[in-house]
């Protein structure tokens, strides 16, 4: 199994939900390992630079007047398939489609507040970590429950 990070965003919806504890308890009792996280303000540099690939896209505006409209829990999580294990626990999109057990599916009904993100490969998740994180403010450590986690 491949170890790998991703970054997650606990966007502003969800902070201003109360919802940042539940989101990050769905992932942490999961197995995924937090080696960063911070609470910031996006500024609008920062949003056309994470959403680069949707300036085209109709929603563009929207999509950063909504991330930069108040603070957000950006997080590195670290796990074997760490990138897809987040979307499926995310789920689809659109909250009003999302399964119920994944977090757009149970926290969520709108497809403009789906209350978070994760990086959808190991190449953007490079780049989106890279965007939010300082090298120093992601951290290597060990936790001994990980033997009773991932096989090794
Ligand atoms: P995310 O990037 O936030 O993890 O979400 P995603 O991969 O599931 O969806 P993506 O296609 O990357 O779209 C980014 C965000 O744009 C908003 N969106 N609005 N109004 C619309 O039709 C529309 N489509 C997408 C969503 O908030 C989505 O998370
Ligand atoms: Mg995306």
């Amino acid at each position: 199994m491949s170890t790998e990070r991703t970054l997650v965003l606990v966007k502003p919806d969800g902070v201003q939900r109360g919802l940042v504890g539940t989101v990050v308890a769905v992932l942490e009792r999961k197995g995924l390992k937090i080696v960063g996280m911070k609470m910031l303000h996006v500024s609008e540099e920062l949003a056309s630079r994470h959403y680069a690939a949707h300036t085209e896209k109709p929603f563009y505006k929207g999509l950063v007047s909504f991330i930069t409209s108040s603070p957000l829990v950006a997080l590195v999580l670290e796990g074997p398939r760490a990138v897809e294990v987040v979307r499926n626990t995310m789920g689809g999109t659109n909250p009003s489609d999302a399964a119920p057990g994944t977090i757009r599916g149970d926290f969520g009904l709108d497809i403009e507040h789906n209350i978070i993100h994760g990086s959808d490969s190991t190449e953007s998740a490079q780049t989106e970590i890279g965007l939010f994180f300082a090298e120093d403010e992601v951290v290597d450590y060990s936790r001994s429950i990980d033997t009773w986690i991932i096989e090794s």
